[in-house]
């Protein structure tokens, strides 16, 4: 299943929540490959430190071959490079994605990425996307190929009403695209509980039916560690806090399915 992390709005924890869940799903031996739709690249550069080299092929090339006149069939996997992490893999994002998307829009390109994910589906258990913070050709073509999407959320009065029109835009391309889609929830991120103001808006969110995922996401600045040596929480602190709240938050979006009883 593709899972894509979204929000228009910028700094919400997108990235670190994609390439730690993403850690979360390989470390428990799923196949597992990370998509970096962003040119920003921070996923690429959280996942790959010091093995990230200029000439390795990642989404841009895969768009690029979108554009060509090539006949030659699409081989997604072609595009995929691995990371240093046991059963993760990763389409890396360059800066140079700005560039193609006018093109790529121009020459409607929009359902390329879920023909990848299609092919994609067949070598991975998990997939998970990560976006720039806009509604662009990106982020329309990951939610128009995902099954699924998370959409973080750092407490914050402006994203909350951001959060309604994030809903709106994604239930239309739900309506117009991919009936398959499906709000997996809203992420609760950067959490302190002892502070009133994100208590009250994350209260408010749930009365009002929102699909609010448990559990929160707790603030720590472990995680700038964690981005600065290029480890997943998961791997740079597996007993951590915030590393047991998102094997947690893993386990709530994809629960074990229970064992049918054993007849006596
Ligand atoms: N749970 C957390 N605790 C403390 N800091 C966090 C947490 N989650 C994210 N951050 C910090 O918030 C900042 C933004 O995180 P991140 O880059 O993941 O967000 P993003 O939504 O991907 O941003 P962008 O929109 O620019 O792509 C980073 O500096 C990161 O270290
Ligand atoms: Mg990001």
């Amino acid at each position: 299943m593709a899972l894509v992390v979204f929000n228009q709005k910028g700094g919400v924890g997108k990235s670190t929540i994609t390439c730690n869940l993403a850690a979360i799903s390989a470390s428990q031996g799923l196949r597992t490959l990370v998509i970096d739709l962003d040119p920003q690249g921070n996923s690429s550069s959280y996942l790959l430190g010091a093995s990230a080299s200029e000439g390795q092929t990642g989404v841009g090339d895969f768009f690029d071959f979108c554009l060509s006149y090539s006949f030659k069939p699409l081989k997604a996997t072609d595009f995929v490079i691995p990371t240093p992490f046991a059963n993760l893999d990763l389409m890396a994002a360059h800066s140079e994605l700005n560039e193609l998307q006018t093109k790529l829009e121009s020459r409607q390109k929009i359902y390329k990425l879920r023909e990848a994910l299609e092919q994609l589906s067949e070598s991975y258990d998990r997939i998970y996307i990560d976006t720039p913070p806009a509604l662009n050709f990106y982020t329309r073509s990951a939610l128009i190929g995902a099954s699924g999407c998370l959409i973080p959320f750092d407490c914050d009065e402006f994203s909350r009403k951001a959060l309604y029109t994030l809903l709106d835009n994604v239930a239309e391309i739900k309506a117009d695209h991919n009936p398959d889609l499906e709000v997996k929830g809203i992420v609760v991120n950067q959490f302190q509980p002892r502070a009133n103001l994100p208590q009250r808006i994350v209260g408010e969110l749930v009365a009002e039916g929102l699909p609010v995922l448990q559990p929160y996401l707790p603030s720590s600045v472990r995680i700038r560690e964690s981005h600065e040596q290029s480890l997943p929480m998961v791997f740079l602190e597996p007993k951590h806090r915030l590393t047991l709240a998102l094997i947690d938050l893993h386990a709530a979006l994809f629960p074990v399915p229970k064992k049918a009883k054993k007849k006596a």
